[in-house]
């Protein structure tokens, strides 16, 4: 494998546009084949790209190809994956890995029956700022973590939320406040290496901020999670005015962060701070700068989410060709993603802590085989979870009437 060139095919002609973009000569890997429901937008995509377009799953999987990059609906990545990696394709998946435990348990029995590689897709850790923090861990500059912050708060405006998420039932209008959590806990657990043993999660329901939108979730939520060093995460988001994306980390001799102000990440500046007394020779007590891209920063500056975008191709190609599973592999990214389902059910119960499964041990995971509980409206049925705090809430005709005239903007003509 190692001088050959990767082929990839890719689901999903929305994000997954970054990844067929990143399918380039640098990193020795091509883009054949696409595939999308939505016709229009895959011929268009695939004119542009001059690659076969396929509109079935199934058929697309036999085109000749190494690897399958998933950027399908959220909720809807598991059975893709699966299939993907039954054909005999190496994976690398968006958020979120698995909508349900029962996923999450039979993604990572299927990795390792394969053999193939799997990568969670996440791209925030690879930002330059995080990727320095992950150095000054690794060197010891604040010791051993003891409490982090990880904030991925987004808002956007009712109408660009709407052309993003068209008919009733997508996703992004059905996910409960917790489940996009892993932008704000990816980069905290590669910093640490550390991975979440238990969480407790409070939504923050705020109808207001739906007024003019189809969404019957929260816009809000705090996850709270215990480390399997002890420490502490707090994690916050999704959608509330106030933008906001921020990690900090303290450790037991210091702290580091990046700085909060404007812009997607604020300055893209990192601070780091000591007290008096624990300082080491020729230490600083207090310090901020803008870090450099470790390697390879030419080619990161040019994508997408901080440079986020480049790495996450380059690191999937890297394990292909390795043999080796990436850091983002099946079982971090299964309780990542993880993490935010438990959060929803402690949300549920006000903030009830949950224990999460250690996705490595069969033993430890057996017991979640079955866990099909789901908010999403294709699992609907007795047991099943509502995806606000409030319950089943309807969206005003106003706001539906709204839906339906942006959606016809963009071409959408389902329900
Ligand atoms: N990492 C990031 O920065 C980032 C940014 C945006 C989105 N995402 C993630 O990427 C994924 C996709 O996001 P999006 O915004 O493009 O979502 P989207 O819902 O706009 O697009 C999903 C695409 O998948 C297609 N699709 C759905 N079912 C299909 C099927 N059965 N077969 C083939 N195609 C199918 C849809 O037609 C649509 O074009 C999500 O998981 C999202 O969380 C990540």
């Amino acid at each position: 494998m190692s001088n050959k060139k990767i082929k990839i095919g890719v689901v999903g002609v929305g994000r997954g546009k970054s990844f067929m973009q990143g399918a380039s000569d640098l990193i020795n890997m091509k883009l054949v084949a696409i595939c999308d429901t939505w016709e229009e937008r895959l011929e268009k995509v695939g004119n542009e790209y001059g690659v076969a377009t396929y509109t079935d799953y199934e058929r697309f999987l036999e085109h000749d190809m190494d690897a399958v990059i998933l950027a399908n609906y959220f909720h809807e990545h598991a059975p893709f994956a699966i299939k993907a990696l039954e054909a005999g394709k190496h994976v690398m998946s968006e958020t979120s890995c698995n909508a349900t435990l029962a996923e999450g348990v039979a993604l990572c029995r299927a990795v390792e029956k394969t053999g193939l590689i799997y990568r969670l897709a996440e791209n925030y850790p690879h930002t330059v700022f995080n990727q320095e923090m992950k150095r000054l861990y690794m060197e010891g500059e604040i010791g051993e973590v003891t409490y982090a912050e990880g904030e991925y708060n987004h808002p956007m405006s009712p109408y660009d939320r709407l052309k993003l998420s068209p008919g009733r039932y997508h996703w992004r209008s059905w996910l409960p406040s917790t489940y996009y959590c892993t932008h704000a806990l990816a980069p905290l657990m590669y910093i640490t290496e550390t991975i979440p043993v238990k969480v407790n999660g409070l939504s923050i329901a705020c109808r207001e901020v739906d007024e003019m939108t189809v969404r019957v979730t929260d816009p809000g939520s705090v996850i709270l999670c215990r480390m399997d060093n002890g420490s502490v995460f707090r994690i916050f988001g999704l959608i509330l005015p106030g933008h906001s994306n921020w990690y900090r980390l303290h450790g037991t001799r210091g702290a580091m962060e990046i700085t909060r102000g404007p812009g997607y990440f604020g300055p893209g500046q990192v601070r780091v701070w000591h007290e008096e007394w624990d300082l080491k020779p020729g230490e600083v007590k207090e310090r901020t700068y803008v870090p450099n891209w470790p390697e390879h920063g030419d080619l990161a500056e040019k994508a997408g989410h901080g440079g986020g975008d480049f790495w996450t191709n380059f690191h999937f190609a890297n394990a292909i060709r390795s043999g080796e599973q990436p850091f983002l592999d099946v079982y971090r990214g299964v309780t990542m993603s993880s993490v935010g389902i438990l959060a929803w059910k402690s949300a549920l119960e006000d903030g009830h802590p949950f224990e999460v499964p250690d996705f490595r041990e069969e033993n430890s995971r057996k017991k979640y085989e079955n866990d099909n509980w789901s908010p999403f409206p294709k699992d609907a049925g007795p047991g099943q979870p509502p995806p606000s705090i409030l319950g089943r809430v309807e969206p005003s005709e106003q706001a539906i009437a709204y839906a339906k005239k942006t959606w016809d903007e963009i071409g959408y003509k389902g329900e």
